[in-house]
């Protein structure tokens, strides 16, 4: 196992200072080397949460997480993180902005160039090494934020609502790209998303988690072939699943 998740609960204090929210109870799971899992569940419940303490942002106020038999215990370079709204450097460019990590970590400029090049041509942005981000368009933005992960070679990539922000052309564009990544089985990914198609289009597993404190509801697996075929019966299939269990409860009140 990549990732072992046991029994972890967290709680936060409340905003007026009345008393702790529980937000996790007593979560486990374990996730495999390379496979991709997806976080999916009403908003608030905690899926930030949980990817946050995998990263090592968080600390969990019991349980654990443990990266190939290693607690997590704080950040480190083999857990990369991509959030909706890119956190580039506004001031460097394109290709500063993905050496940023190997240069905080010391590694040679050889290196660096090398890994930056690769990193570069893998995400399709040649000829725009030198822009700054205010010149990229959001799907751009968020592809050098990729890139800036994939060259720290993590073991893990975690990745909250990375196309969020992205027009849905894009946003599918951004989804083929990440699933031929992912072919190359190089790492493992924890995808937290509002999408249930994007769920069911990226994972090999999808985690449905119920509110609140945030529970697992069920755990989907998606052995349907890759690249997926969004209009297949199959596949539709199971987003409605997931669809239903993420909007029973809810009522129209128009
Ligand atoms: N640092 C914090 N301090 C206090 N409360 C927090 C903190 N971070 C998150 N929370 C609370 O914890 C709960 C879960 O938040 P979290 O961001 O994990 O939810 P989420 O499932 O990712 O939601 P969304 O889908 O809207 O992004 C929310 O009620 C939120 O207000
Ligand atoms: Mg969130």
């Amino acid at each position: 196992m990549a990732i072992i998740i046991k029994n972890i609960t967290k709680s936060f204090t409340k905003n007026d200072n009345s008393g702790q929210l529980a937000i996790l109870n007593d979560i486990s799971l374990e996730i495999s080397n390379q496979e991709f899992i997806s976080f999916v569940g009403p908003s608030g419940c905690g899926k930030s949460t949980l990817l946050r303490i995998i990263a090592g942002l968080l600390t969990p106020e019991s349980g654990s997480v443990e990266v190939d038999g290693v607690p997590v215990k704080k950040p480190e370079s083999d857990r990369m993180m991509v959030f909706q709204d890119y956190v580039l450097f506004p001031w460097q460019t394109v290709e500063k902005n993905i050496a940023m990590g190997l240069k905080m970590a010391g590694r040679d400029k050889e290196y660096i160039d090398r890994k930056v090049k690769w990193a570069i041509e893998m995400i399709g942005l040649q000829g725009f090494e030198k822009s700054y981000p205010h010149q990229l368009s959001g799907g751009m933005k968020q592809r050098v934020a990729i890139a800036r992960a994939l060259v720290m070679n993590p073991k893990i990539l975690l990745m909250d609502e990375p196309f969020g922000a992205l027009d849905s052309y894009t946003k599918m564009k951004l989804q083929s790209e990440l699933v031929q990544l992912c072919a190359k089985k190089e790492f493992t990914t924890c995808l937290v998303t509002h999408d249930s198609e994007e769920a069911v289009f990226l994972s090999d597993r999808i985690v449905v988690f119920t509110g609140s404190p945030a529970r697992i509801q069920e755990i989907i697996s998606v052995d349907l072939p890759r690249p997926r075929d969004r209009v297949s019966k199959e596949f539709i299939a199971v987003r409605d699943h997931i669809l239903s269990l993420t909007t029973s409860g809810m009522t129209d009140h128009i």
